[in-house]
């Protein structure tokens, strides 16, 4: 299949552009490298681009005439979404309606979109299902529910079919070792934790220790990046296969702290880390932890790396190779 992935020179898309290649697929990137970096697109076409220029993405499409379009372009701080509402709501609201509408123009009609478990907020109950209230506490979370409510106007006016694909905390790399997190700033846990471990941080912070749970620490579901793109492969499949529009939470159903993060990597590496013990940070909630019963039941989806010091080891193998 021809498949346009839109972000595929960031983490989960660089990841995504290579299982799609290694497939059989014929993949056209579509990046501006805002965030992402031109080597980390293993395979397929690259096209640099903008999703505000409305004009470069006609050219694409009309170039390249895409069966489908997965969309990974989008800012992920939760934090400066707060700070600075219009940059996300320009670039992961307005810029994605760009891209749906040069679908629609070009009547290309099968979506896979990155959603977020940011689209619950706190969490009524955990494991959060499909069918849990949608309060997003945030811009980042605003922004991509929006475009989920979207995609449903555009499925009945123009029949634009699509899956939405709500991540819990996407870890590791892949276990070539030719590609892995590199987010500039990095925020997230498991990588900072081994650039502590490697030397490239001096510690670790770890955000609140007051938190309702055993450790006090908040508590994450994390999935292998692996797996979550053999998920949007399956997606993709099924949404060609049975044409219905379709959601899904996506993680491994099982949570662990900031401590047991930390701990684990430790085991992995066989290090010690420096922990400096710092204030909750805004909008974190204490829990999150999905329940992807429905993707296994519906898309066949098996992860494989459900183990978290298997994600530490092929992220720990990824920043052991960037650090030196
Ligand atoms: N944390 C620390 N110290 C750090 C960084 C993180 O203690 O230096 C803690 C956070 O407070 C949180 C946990 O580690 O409790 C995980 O934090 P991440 O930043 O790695 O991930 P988040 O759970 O905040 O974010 C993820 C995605 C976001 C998405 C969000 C949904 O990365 O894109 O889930 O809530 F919006």
């Amino acid at each position: 299949m021809k498949v346009l992935v839109v972000g595929g020179a960031g983490y989960i898309g660089s990841h995504m552009v290579k299982m799609l290649v290694d497939t059989g697929h014929e993949v056209v990137t579509f990046d501006n490298l805002s965030s992402g970096f031109r080597d980390a697109v293993l395979g397929g076409v690259f096209v640099q681009g903008d999703l505000a220029d409305v004009a470069a993405l006609d050219n694409v499409f009309k170039q390249y005439q895409p069966e489908a379009v997965m969309h990974f372009a989008s800012y992920i701080q939760v934090g400066e979404s707060v700070q600075h509402p219009d940059k996300y709501y320009l670039n992961n609201f307005t810029n994605t309606l760009n891209l749906l509408n040069a679908m629609v123009k070009h009547q290309v009609k099968h979506f896979i979109f990155s959603s977020t478990a940011a689209v619950f907020g706190e969490p009524e109950y955990v494991p959060i299902d499909e069918v849990h209230a949608k309060n997003p506490l945030n811009p980042y979370g605003r922004s991509k529910w929006m475009v989920e409510q979207v995609l449903a106007d555009y499925e009945r006016a123009y029949g634009l079919k699509s899956v939405c694909l709500r991540y819990f905390n996407a870890a590791g790399a892949d276990p070539s070792g030719l590609l892995g997190e590199r987010h500039e700033p990095e925020t997230h846990l498991i990588p900072l934790v081994l650039q502590a471990l490697s030397g490239r941080r001096p510690h670790i912070s770890v955000f609140g220790r007051d938190y309702d749970t055993p450790d006090g620490t908040c508590i994450r579901d994390y999935i292998h990046i692996v797996d979550l793109c053999s998920a949007h492969l399956l997606a993709l499949q099924k949404l060609m296969e049975i044409g219905e529009s379709m959601r899904f939470n996506l993680g491994n159903g099982e949570g662990f702290s900031v401590q047991q993060v930390v701990a684990a990597a430790e085991r992995v590496t066989g290090q010690k880390i420096k922990i400096v013990e710092g204030p909750r940070r805004e909008g974190d909630p204490a829990r999150l932890v999905a329940d992807a019963t429905l993707a296994k039941k519906v898309l066949g989806w098996q992860p494989v790396y459900t183990d978290l010091e298997t994600i530490i080891a092929h992220a720990w193998q990824w920043e052991t190779k960037v650090a030196h």
